[in-house]
């Protein structure tokens, strides 16, 4: 058996050594050109003129180009085409790429680019949530609406009516590799790109664009990245369509890196978002209606937004049945970076709309959070109900309400909570706070084409095996557990399965590696191409039955070893190498209407956070952590506890120590890990107990499996809602708690609190 071992990341040892091979990695040929983008200085403002002479005569420089230099579309955008490489007359954003030095080094280019006088004639940003509000300054004509039920009618007969408002801050997504691309020309205008991304399709297809030639010029291959996160959906096609045009123009290969700061100050982050709420519910805390408002901030232009803010109000319902409720969407376009994919797409923001809702109404309400979450708790797969989220789709697999009660006993909630309340009692200074908060997760892009894959997989006649697929790997482990798929298919041990790069002239068409369906769809695609090889291999041996098992071919009543069989297949001609495709099924997805089933299957899972914070100076830990996480049946439980453990430590930093700050011209003041804090191993919680559900997947995936890679982000939710409780420790009123909560923040709740 491979599948559901602990099997450790193919790449661990090549991590720890330093012997990994990152895009910037690469031995590079000889005259190998570096390049540099020239960044605007103020956010919004006319170019009337630049000077670029000092840049151009720098030492070492061996071009400058201007939008006008370049020779095809001027276009990085992978949605609207309003996403131009290089500022076209406009400057939409602070930090906005005017120009590309090309310089015989890394260090010259990025100097030089300091030299260019450029003349603006500035105009007001528009940077806030209120600013593009007061404008009227947003993507589609008007606000999306969402609706189930009759919102307004049943919040008016409700028995108990709160309202409330709060902040949540973006996100950097501070993968440790920064962006990085290698552009390296072929013979007869040919392109080779090394890219740090997560999808090589969207570069082919960019980077064809920019050289106006058709995708079959251009072959994107990716190793590895040093985490993605989502900032390498869309954001890596700026320094990929850079370095294709000087090398198309030079002749030369082309390599660009982003310094961290540049990094920071160039790309997209997570959404920052307001809701507003409006609840009513009964003395049980039973949420007769529900009325959410998301402001959303998406910077300058479109990239990934709309699906952004989509899956937000997709996940407004979390893992509870709203009878009534509608959700109502701004998407706001603002002079700051085009903020874009990041772990939960816009989903963590929804799910912690409701979170709060539901705290706020067990505050009015003096009940055990816990308890509200019950009320309202999707019924349990195994009953008879039938509920259906607030977008028309019915939930047929919950397993929310046995989850958590599993949960509530393996992380003794009670008693804690009841030794939280006595410390408290005693203690005027330490607070302490405990929360319990559930996911739910919709699993499946919610735009429906997306979800296909493909796979390349060759047996040689030795046996040995070389598999390849779409996905891409950025640290998740994708490779290893499709690595687990191709041998347990073929019965062999891993070791004869070899992990190849992603290529888009090996597998064509790919989706980015994204919405956490890597492993659900390109190892079905993998598995595919195995059965297709398998059969083939079992036709010539036998007309009876063939079995592929410990590392044997059975049939019979004979046996050869699986590189025997390749052997003689091979001598009988047959093929031993073959596609494979998968599509998902049953997905359809009307987003205007707001109605359909975007999701295949959702992914459960719940976590326990217990705080102490000082009241004094706002300063706090975690204590300990509990997660009962549903990975259905785990192709690698080692795995997924990594990716649980580090979707909630990003979860948490998201909530607490994650602050962006811009001045009030537009300037990213929190632009290196000197001002901008990302947890580190120390932050961790103290006690981090992570157990998966033993269970498996109702939906057909492969081996039974659930995606992992975003849903435990939102297990750091309990972590703000525990410094919420601790705060409300300090006085009667609820905690009126923005995101982050900072050090500072929480201070000055807990002054507002004892005032
Ligand atoms: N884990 C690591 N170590 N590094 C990453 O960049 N990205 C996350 C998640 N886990 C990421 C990660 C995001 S945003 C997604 S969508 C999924 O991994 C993508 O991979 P998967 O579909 O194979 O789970
Ligand atoms: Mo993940 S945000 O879908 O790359």
């Amino acid at each position: 058996m491979s599948v559901g071992k602990n099997t450790a990341h193919d790449a661990g040892p090549l991590h720890v050594t330093g012997a990994a091979r990152y895009t910037d990695d690469i031995p590079t040929p000889r005259g190998t050109l570096h390049l540099a983008f020239g960044l605007s200085t103020v956010a919004k403002a006319d170019i009337l003129g630049m000077n670029l002479d000092d840049v151009r005569s720098a030492q070492g420089v061996v071009d400058v180009l201007s939008a006008a230099d370049l020779p095809h579309d001027n276009d990085v955008s992978p949605s609207n085409h309003d996403e131009p490489l290089l500022a076209d007359g406009t400057v939409h954003y602070l930090g906005q790429p005017l120009f590309i030095v090309v310089a015989t080094s890394h260090l010259a280019a990025r100097k030089a680019a300091q030299l260019a006088k450029v003349d603006y004639a500035e105009q007001t940003p528009i940077l806030t949530i209120d600013d593009a509000m007061a404008a009227n300054s947003r993507f589609e004509d008007g606000p999306r609406i969402y609706t189930k039920g009759d919102a307004d009618t049943y919040l008016a007969k409700a028995a108990h009516r709160v309202q409330g408002s709060f902040e949540i801050g973006g996100q950097e997504h501070f993968y440790l590799e920064g962006h990085a691309a290698l552009a390296v020309p072929q013979e007869g205008g040919d392109m080779v790109i090394h890219a740090s991304s997560q999808h090589p399709t969207e570069i082919q297809h960019k980077v064809a664009e920019a050289l106006g030639r058709p995708m079959n010029a251009v072959r994107v291959e990716v190793r590895r990245m040093g985490g993605g996160f989502g900032g390498k959906e869309s954001q890596g096609n700026a320094l990929c369509v850079a370095c294709a045009v000087v090398a198309d123009k030079h002749g030369h290969a082309v390599k660009m890196r982003y310094d961290r700061d540049d990094d920071m100050i160039i790309t997209g982050k997570r959404h920052e978002f307001r809701v507003d709420y409006d609840v009513g519910f009964d003395e049980h805390g039973r949420i007769a209606a529900v009325d959410f408002t998301h402001y959303v901030r998406c910077g300058w232009a479109q990239d990934l937004s709309l699906p952004v803010a989509d899956r937000a109000m997709l996940h407004a319902d979390n893992a509870y049945n709203l009878e009534h409720a509608r959700i109502t969407s701004h998407r706001l376009k603002t002079n700051t970076q085009s903020n874009t994919a990041f772990r939960g797409f816009g989903g963590p923001q929804g799910v912690i709309g409701i979170e709060r809702v539901i705290d706020h109404i067990a505050d009015v309400l003096g009940m055990d959070a816990l308890d509200v979450r019950r009320e309202n708790f999707y019924a349990s797969a195994d009953s008879d109900t039938t509920q259906t989220t607030p977008y028309g789709m019915e939930v047929t697999d919950s397993i929310i309400q046995e989850l958590v009660d599993e949960l509530v006993l393996s992380s003794e909630y009670h008693t804690r909570r009841q030794a939280v309340a006595e410390w408290n009692e005693k203690n005027p200074v330490l607070k302490r706070g405990i929360a319990l908060t559930p996911v739910k997760f919709g699993i499946s892009f919610t735009l429906t084409h997306l979800n296909q894959a493909g796979a390349l997989v060759h047996v040689y006649q030795d046996g040995s095996i070389h598999l390849n697929h779409g996905g891409t790997e950025m640290g998740q482990g994708l490779f290893t557990k499709v690595a687990q798929v191709a041998a347990q298919s073929f019965g062999v041990p891993l070791d004869m399965v070899k992990i190849t790069a992603t290529d888009t002239g090996k597998v064509p068409n790919t989706s980015a590696t994204a919405a956490s369906s890597g492993s659900d769809l390109n190892g079905m695609a993998v598995l595919n191409a195995c059965e297709t090889i398998k059969a083939r291999i079992a036709a010539h041996l036998s007309d009876g039955e063939v079995k592929f098992d410990g590392g044997m071919v059975l049939f019979d009543g004979q046996k050869l070893s699986f590189s025997e069989a390749a052997a003689k297949a091979y001598e009988n001609r047959i093929s031993l190498s073959a596609t494979g495709f998968y599509a998902t099924p049953d997905v359809q997805w009307d987003r205007i209407k707001g109605h359909g089933r975007p999701f295949f299957y959702f992914a459960y899972g719940a976590a326990v956070t217990e705080v102490v914070i000082d009241t004094l100076t706002g300063e706090n830990r975690i204590l300990r952590t509990d997660i009962l996480h549903d990975c259905g049946r785990s192709l690698n439980p080692a795995l997924d506890i990594g990716q649980i453990e580090g979707g909630y430590v990003q979860g948490a930093g998201w909530l607490t120590t994650e602050e962006l700050v811009w001045d009030t011209k537009g300037n990213l003041k929190t632009h290196a890990p000197s001002t901008y804090k990302i947890p580190t191993a120390s932050d961790r919680p103290e006690v981090f107990n992570v157990v998966l559900w033993d269970g498996e997947n109702r939906a057909d995936t492969v081996f039974k499996s659930k995606a992992v890679g975003e849903p435990p982000f939102m297990h750091g939710i309990s972590a703000w809602l525990a410094l919420s409780n601790a705060i409300a420790a300090c006085g009667d009123a609820y905690p009126d708690l923005d995101a982050p909560a900072t050090p500072e923040r929480i201070l000055m709740a807990c002054q507002k609190q004892r005032a």
